[in-house]
């Protein structure tokens, strides 16, 4: 499991980055009601939002789980397609500040908690309940390019992921940082891979490959 090299560090990897960066997120919404940054854009949403809405695995009663959830967008979108159980955690605190802002103007009922997913001993709150879907968005992503450890850090999160998932549950994450095939070797042992949703790819040194990769894993039992 997380076998392979690690990516070089980067600030994206540390919360002081996204404490800044909701902070200034955080202004502007209450300044102009900017919601800030889809990552991956407009497009790479979409794709997720449209193969869970085609899922005959997946029902507006059933609860999502958004780690590191940002501005909190995913589950707004969720939320206006009839999902009623909609859950985010992200260890920025101006993140939650944004993403529970976002929701009460648009009167959405959506439940948020700031919390470091790779703590240990979650005995109450979100990240210790069991959910139907967890979604990630390029969190995996900003935890591997953390500067102490990422590899570990890596492993903590695959855990935490496997832990927070009912046992029929879904794992939906989209990653620009690692393939498919990374995010399956990766996972073995905790995670298999029932889906790959398909995402454009572009020509480069004469080798396809994509730019983002989105897919579907399924929690293995253990
Ligand atoms: C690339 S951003 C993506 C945000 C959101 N998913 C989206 O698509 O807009 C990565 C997010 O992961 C959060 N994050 C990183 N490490 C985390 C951790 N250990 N626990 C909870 N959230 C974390 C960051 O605060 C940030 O909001």
């Amino acid at each position: 499991m997380a076998e392979g090299s690690e990516l070089p560090s980067s600030e994206l990897g540390t919360i002081e980055y996204w404490d800044m960066t909701y902070k200034r997120d955080v202004m502007n919404f209450k300044s102009h009601g900017d919601l800030g940054e889809i990552w991956f854009g407009e497009e790479s949403m979409e794709r997720i939002l449209n193969w869970m809405l085609k899922s005959e695995e997946i029902t507006p009663e059933g609860s999502v789980l958004d780690v590191g959830c940002g501005n909190g967008l995913f589950l707004v979108h969720l939320a206006f397609e009839g999902f009623t159980r909609l859950y985010g955690i992200d260890y920025s605190r101006n993140a939650i500040e944004l993403a529970r802002a976002i929701a009460e103007e648009k009167k959405l009922n959506i439940a948020y908690e700031e919390v470091n997913f790779l703590a240990e001993g979650h005995v109450d709150g979100l990240a210790s309940k069991k959910y139907d879907v967890v979604h990630d968005k390029g969190t995996y992503d900003a935890i591997s390019l953390n500067p102490d450890d990422p590899r570990a850090k890596r492993i903590a999160y695959i855990k935490a992921a496997h832990r927070v998932i009912e046992d029929h549950g879904l794992f939906i994450i989209t990653s620009c940082n690692w393939t498919n095939e990374e995010l399956q070797n990766h996972f073995t042992g905790y995670f298999r891979l029932e889906y790959e949703i398909p995402t454009p790819s572009f020509m480069f040194g004469g080798k396809v490959g994509s730019q983002v990769t989105s897919a579907v894993f399924k929690k293995v039992v253990l």
